[in-house]
C-alpha cells in the first residue's frame, strides 16, 4: 500500500517522478505528491485524489529541479486529505518524507516529539519520520536518518531530501519493498519495478535495515550502524511494455488477454518433453525430501487462497497427501501444528502481503520447509522463503488479479502432478496424460477467449443487480468463490461464491427473480448433482448463468444463459472456467461506469495486517 518513487541525476525529475507513480498507482490512489530540490529551495506539491489530479495541480504549481521524491497513497493512519498527503515536513520546512508501510509507535514517538517543542500538522504517522530526523540532523542526513531509524517499530519504505544537504536522496527499507534502479548517469528508486522499467532494468534490491545514499555519482548502501553493506546488481527481464495497456482499455482486460501466453511461459522449462518429467530445480527438494513430507500446508490472502484451496484438493487426489489451506493472517496467529515434514506453499502474486510474510516466518520458525509461489521477481516473500518457484506473468498492474490467479494455479497442478509421481500414487500413463492435457490449456484459453461477446451480451442484462450467487462443486467452488470476489472487487455488486450443495442450507432463501445465480457446470463426476442446483434455483425463480463445457445441450435446455469452455479433464476446467468470470466481472463493471484498474478502497500489495 502505498507506492514512492525517487530521481537523481541530469534531468529534470518531475516527468519521472510523475510517470512513475502513475505505475504505482495501483498501490495506493488516495492523493499523492511531489517534493524536489532546486538551488537549495524545496518545492513541494500535493493534493487528494489520483496521479492525474496531482497533474492538474502541478500545471499551476510546477516543481523544477532534478533531485526529487513522490508518494501515491492508501491511507491508514488520517483520511484523505491535503495535510495527510506526503510528502511531509519537518518544523522548519528544511526537509520532506515519503513513507510506505506503518510505524507502531508513532503515537507514543508524535508524543514525545511534540513534548520537546515539535509541532505536527497531519495525523499520519509518517510525520514523526520528519520530527526524528530533523532533531538528529547534525550536517550529515545519512546519519540522521539511520538514528531516526533506530528509534521506530513498524515498516518503512523511505525517501528524504533536505534543503541542508540538496545534492542527495537517502532512503531506507524495513519490511516494505524498495529498489534502486541505475540508470546511465542516473538513480531511481521506487517501491516496485513497473516504476522504472521504461529506464532502465539494472536494479538493486534493499534489504531489511539497508540505508542508501543516492548522490549524482552514484548509491551507497550502508546498515543502521553505519557500516556498508555491499549490494548486487540484478538485470529485470521483464520487457518495458509489459507495463503498458498496449491498445487495451484497461489492464485487467489486457492481462485476462494474456493469460495462454502467461501459462505457456509459466510451464516453458518446467516439463520435459519427452518423459513428461516435471522439474522445479530452483526449489532443492530431492525426491527423498518430496517423500519425506508427509503434509502440504497453502497459505495465502484473497485471490491467492483460492489457488491454494484449488492446491489442497489437487494434492488429496495426485498426491494423496493431505493438504490444507489457510488464510495466512489465521495461519500465523493460531499455533498451527506444523514440523519438519510439512511443506508450506505461500501464494503470493506481490511476495509483499504482510499476512502472508508473517505466514512463512512462523512456519520456518515451527521448523518447516517454506516455499513460495510468486510472480515478483526479489519480492520479500521470494526472498523471506526456503525456496520460491516464480510464476512468470509478467508485471500484473491490474488491482484484481487474473493472470497472476491462472499462473498460480498452473504452477500447483504442475507441482501436485510432480508429488503424484514422485510418490509413486500417479503412473506414467496418468501423469502423462495430465501433462498433455496441461500443455494443451493455453491454446484452450485461446478459443475460450472467443466467447467474450456472449460474456458481454450477459454483462448487459445483468449489470443493473445488487446481489448474486456463484455456485461451483469440486473444484468449482474454489472458482465460484474467485468469480464472486471479482465481482465484488470491481463492480461493487454484492456477491456470494458457495459451495453448491450448501445453498440449500441458506443462500436459497435469497434467491428471486432480481437474483443472478452464476452456476460452474463443466463436465465431470458431480455434472448431475450440479444440474439438481441448478434445477432449484429455476424453481425459486433465479436467472442462472451457466459455464458449461463446450457440447453439453442439456444445460442450454435449463439455463438462462450459457458460456462454453472447450473440454478438457475435469481437474484442470477451473483454469478455463474462470476467464469468462473474470469478463463477466469487467464487463459488468464497465457498464456500471467503475473504476476497474483502481477500485475504490482496495490496493495491490497489502503490506499492512
Ligand atoms: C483479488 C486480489 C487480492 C490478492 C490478495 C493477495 O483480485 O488481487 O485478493 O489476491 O491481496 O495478494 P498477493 O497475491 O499479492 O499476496
Amino acid at each position: 500500500m502505498c507506492g514512492i518513487v525517487g530521481y537523481i541525476g541530469p534531468k529534470a525529475a518531475l516527468p519521472f517522478l510523475v510517470e512513475g507513480l502513475k505505475k504505482l498507482e495501483y498501490r495506493g490512489y488516495d492523493s499523492a505528491g511531489v517534493a524536489t530540490l532546486e538551488a537549495g529551495e524545496l518545492h513541494v506539491s500535493k493534493c487528494v485524489g489520483k496521479i492525474a489530479d496531482l497533474e492538474t495541480l502541478l500545471l499551476t504549481k510546477p516543481v523544477p529541479g532534478s533531485i526529487g521524491i513522490g508518494h501515491t497513497r492508501w491511507a491508514t493512519h488520517g483520511q484523505p486529505s491535503h495535510l495527510n498527503s506526503h510528502p511531509h515536513e519537518d518544523c522548519k520546512s528544511e526537509l520532506v518524507v515519503v513513507h510506505n508501510g506503518i510505524i507502531e509507535n508513532f503515537l507514543e514517538l508524535r508524543q514525545e516529539l511534540q513534548e520537546r517543542g515539535h509541532v505536527f500538522r497531519s495525523a499520519t504517522d509518517t510525520e514523526v519520520f520528519a520530527h526524528l530526523i530533523e532533531e538528529n540532523l547534525q550536517g550529515d542526513l545519512l546519519k540522521a536518518v539511520q538514528q531516526a531509524l533506530k528509534a521506530v517499530k513498524g515498516t518503512y519504505a523511505l525517501a528524504v531530501i533536505s534543503k541542508k544537504e540538496p545534492g542527495k536522496i537517502i532512503a531506507a527499507r524495513s519490511g516494505s519493498p524498495l529498489i534502486i534502479g541505475h540508470g546511465e548517469d542516473e538513480l531511481f528508486i521506487a517501491s516496485d519495478i513497473p516504476a522504472i522499467l521504461k529506464y532502465t532494468s539494472r536494479v538493486t534490491y534493499l534489504d531489511n535495515g539497508d540505508v542508501a545514499e543516492l548522490t549524482p555519482e552514484g548509491s551507497r548502501v550502508f546498515n543502521l550502524a553505519g557500516d556498508p553493506v555491499i549490494k548486487e546488481i540484478s538485470l529485470i527481464s521483464w520487457d518495458p511494455e509489459s507495463a503498458e495497456k498496449g491498445g487495451y482499455s484497461h489492464f485487467m482486460l489486457k492481462e485476462i488477454h494474456e493469460q495462454p501466453n502467461a501459462i505457456r511461459k509459466t510451464i516453458e522449462g518446467r516439463v520435459r518433453a519427452e518423459s513428461h518429467e516435471i522439474h522445479f530445480d530452483e526449489l532443492n527438494l530431492s525426491d527423498a525430501d518430496i517423500r519425506g513430507i508427509n503434509r502440504v500446508v497453502f497459505t495465502a490472502c484473497g485471490t491467492s487462497w483460492h489457488a491454494g484451496l484449488i492446491g489442497e484438493y489437487l494434492f488429496e487426489q495426485y498426491a494423496r497427501l493431505p493438504a490444507e489451506v489457510e488464510y495466512a493472517a489465521e495461519f500465523r496467529y493460531r499455533h498451527p501444528i506444523i514440523d519438519d515434514k510439512t511443506l508450506v506453499v505461500a501464494i503470493t502474486q506481490s511476495g509483499e502481503t504482510a499476512d502472508t510474510l508473517g505466514a512463512v516466518w512462523e512456519a520456518k520458525a515451527q521448523g518447516a520447509r517454506a516455499i513460495a509461489i510468486c510472480n515478483v521477481v526479489g519480492s520479500t516473500i521470494a526472498r523471506e522463503a526456503d525456496g520460491v518457484v516464480y510464476t512468470n506473468a509478467g508485471p500484473e498492474i491490474g488491482v484484481a488479479s487474473t493472470k497472476a490467479f491462472t499462473t498460480q494455479l498452473t504452477i500447483v497442478y504442475l507441482l501436485a502432478i510432480m508429488f503424484g509421481q514422485k510418490r509413486a500414487i500417479l503412473t506414467e500413463l496418468e501423469t502423462a496424460k495430465l501433462v498433455n492435457d496441461l500443455i494443451e490449456i493455453p491454446q484452450k484459453l485461446e478459443e475460450t477467449l472467443l466467447g467474450e461477446p456472449i460474456v458481454e451480451e450477459i454483462a448487459e442484462k445483468i449489470y443493473g443487480a445488487t446481489n448474486s450467487l456463484y455456485l461451483g462443486r469440486g473444484k468449482g467452488f474454489p472458482i465460484a468463490l474467485e468469480g464472486a470476489l471479482k465481482l465484488k472487487e470491481v463492480s461493487y455488486i454484492h456477491a456470494e461464491g458457495y459451495p453448491a450443495a450448501e445453498m440449500k442450507h441458506g443462500p436459497i432463501a435469497l434467491i428471486d427473480k432480481n437474483m443472478p445465480v452464476v452456476v460452474l457446470a463443466f463436465a465431470g463426476r458431480r455434472y448431475d448433482k450440479i444440474i439438481g442446483n441448478v434445477e432449484e434455483v429455476k424453481a425459486r425463480g433465479g436467472q442462472v448463468i451457466a459455464v458449461a463445457s463446450k457440447g453439453d445441450n442439456l444445460i442450454a435446455e435449463r439455463a438462462d444463459e450459457v458460456i462454453y469452455i472447450p473440454q478438457t479433464t475435469e481437474s484442470l476446467s477451473p483454469l478455463l472456467a474462470v476467464v469468462p468470470l473474470q469478463l463477466l466481472a469487467y464487463y459488468i463493471a464497465v457498464k456500471r461506469g467503475c473504476h476497474i484498474d483502481q477500485p475504490r478502497n482496495l490496493a495491490k500489495s497489502v503490506t499492512v495486517e
